[in-house]
């Protein structure tokens, strides 16, 4: 049963199109998103959110806007080792951490949750250094 489980769970990544990419933790969290309602997964939405200001805070106001820089949180002024993971391959190795941060994140950047599009998009394109 649980084979078949782990069958279908790998069709249906391929019926749904989704490339590969070289970390399994993203290709998880990008599958379950989709199993969750997202649709296509579009990196350059998530780009521009991460780039989006809402009020005077964005992705940005910690982590640095080149991904692949070490950033700086705007309140405790502690460094944030670079989101890209060709500069730093320990990013997004532990699908709770992932949530647990989008969750904060989001929060205290837009006042909101993200959408599970949304953390798609983003994820897919941070991890696209
Ligand atoms: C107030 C500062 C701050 C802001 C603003 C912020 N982050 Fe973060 N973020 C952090 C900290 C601190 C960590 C955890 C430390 C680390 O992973 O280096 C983190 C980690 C993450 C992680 C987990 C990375 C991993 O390796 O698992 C994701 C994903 C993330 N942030 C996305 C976002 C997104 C998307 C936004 C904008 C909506 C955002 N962050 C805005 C401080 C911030």
């Amino acid at each position: 049963m649980k084979n078949l489980l782990v069958v279908l769970m790998f069709s249906s990544a391929f019926l749904t199109g989704l490339p590969a990419s070289a970390n399994s933790t993203v290709d998880q969290l990008l599958q379950t998103y989709q199993q969750q309602g997202a649709q296509t997964v579009d990196p350059e939405q998530g780009k521009k959110l991460w780039y989006s200001k809402s009020g005077d805070r964005s992705c940005t106001t910690c982590h640095n806007s080149s991904p692949d820089k070490m950033g700086k949180h705007a309140r405790t002024g502690k460094l944030i080792k670079p989101m890209a993971s060709s500069a730093n391959p320990e990013r997004f190795q532990d699908s709770k951490k992932v949530e647990k941060w989008f969750l904060r994140n989001c929060k205290w950047t837009l006042g909101r949750l993200c959408t599970v599009q949304e953390k798609a998009n983003t994820l897919s394109w941070l991890n696209s250094f």
